[in-house]
């Protein structure tokens, strides 16, 4: 087990920089997810900690030890792919046990430590197999067992359950956590699947263009984003964002959504900005029948809403609606499935919602 330090780390190929000064402290035993859009630089950040990239400049170390010019096998690391590449023409037992035959260690040794690995990831039975006999997750935990029994100081995953379908992924995702409630081993993984990242994570990184954008647990990011990009990347739906204008009246100031509908908030929010961006999730977006919403609360606004589609997903009924010339999507009870057309009422609880300002940033009041 080990610590990890990235500081100041840069990638170029040639003239082009892809990652632009990353630093990152990682706790012994941390489990840290990356995620960002296509392009941002996770996958070469995750291979120039496994030294199968070079570091452009900046320092890596783990433990105590700077590792920039170490030989990937002497890094004490294991990494996990999306394609798992097994050996088809060996057994389970000898795909897990291939670091450790590689590097002739003893045979009850390899019988020990490829049987535990085997023991929890659920293989015991499929030892004798080929590749080809097993499923895809099946595969994917084989490539894990042989990360396991090297016994490393760093895991390293990249976006290893992009490959299974939806169950599946479900399934290995709670044997991955399961694995590291055991083991403890320090582990930064990559993914594009914010589910996994709020699951897995100790501590959520949000990539953007080769930058770091945020750093912080799972609850941090989701309930205090720190920019616009982080808001709209973490939570399912999508965020709502609407950009409305300001007016201020001493302390007090209010956003304008529609005719009849404001939101308030406090004027150290608005500033002296005319429009401020306002952000607020699906989920605290209620939808209901015209004229049946409950008594509004401190903090509630409620407004009409005409439906554009209605998406049951079973708990809730995920609608996007069109009002004040606004598109938003909001949830209703999952037993209702309003019509296209439908007038639908609306009521936001203002006290969740999330301001920025418009160039990005998050705003505070
Ligand atoms: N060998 C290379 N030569 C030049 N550019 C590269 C090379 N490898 C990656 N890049 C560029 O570096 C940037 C970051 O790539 P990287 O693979 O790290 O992205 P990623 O965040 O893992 O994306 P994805 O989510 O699609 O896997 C991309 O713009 C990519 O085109
Ligand atoms: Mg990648």
């Amino acid at each position: 087990m080990a610590s990890l330090s990235l500081q100041g780390l840069v990638k170029r190929y040639g003239h082009t920089q892809v990652v632009h000064g990353i630093d990152l402290e990682v706790a012994d035993g941390e489990f840290i997810v990356l995620v960002g859009p296509s392009g941002c630089g996770k996958s070469t950040t995750l291979r120039m900690i496994a030294g199968l990239e070079s570091v452009t400049a900046g320092t890596l170390r783990i433990g105590d030890k700077v590792v920039n010019r170490l030989e990937p096998k002497d890094r004490d690391i294991a990494m996990v792919f999306q394609n798992y590449a097994l050996y088809p023409h060996m057994s389970v037992f000898k795909n897990i046990a291939f670091g450790l035959l590689a590097a002739k260690r003893p045979k009850d040794e390899i019988e020990t430590k490829v049987k535990r690995a085997a023991e929890m990831l659920g293989l015991t039975a499929y030892l004798d197999r080929r590749p080809s006999e097993l499923s895809g997750g099946q595969r994917q935990r084989v490539a894990m067992g042989r990360a396991i029994v090297r016994d490393p100081s760093v895991f390293l995953f990249d976006e290893p359950l992009s490959n299974l379908d939806a169950q599946l992924r479900g399934q290995v995702r709670t044997e991955i956590k399961r694995l590291h409630q055991t083991l403890r081993t320090t582990t930064i993984y990559v993914t594009h699947d914010q589910v996994e990242a709020m699951t897995l994570a100790d501590r959520i990184v949000i990539m953007r263009d080769g930058r770091i954008e945020q750093v912080g647990t799972p609850l941090d990011v989701f309930h205090t984003p720190a920019s616009i990009f982080v808001a709209g990347f973490i939570g399912t739906p999508t965020m709502n964002f609407m950009t409305l204008p300001a007016a201020r009246d001493g302390v007090a100031a209010t956003l304008k959504l529609g005719e009849g509908a404001v939101i308030p908030v406090s004027s150290a929010i608005v500033g002296a900005r005319e429009r401020v961006v306002a952000g607020i999730r699906p989920d605290d977006l209620r939808v209901e029948t015209a004229g049946t919403g409950a008594t509004l609360r401190p903090g509630e606004v409620r407004f009409e809403g005409t439906v554009i589609i209605a998406e049951p997903l079973g708990t809730a009924t995920q609608v996007t609606l069109r009002a004040h010339g606004h598109e938003l999507v909001g949830m209703a009870d999952g037993r209702l499935l309003p019509a296209s057309g439908e007038t639908v009422a609306v009521t936001v609880d203002t006290k969740l919602a999330h301001f920025f300002d418009p160039d990005g940033a998050r705003l505070r009041g």
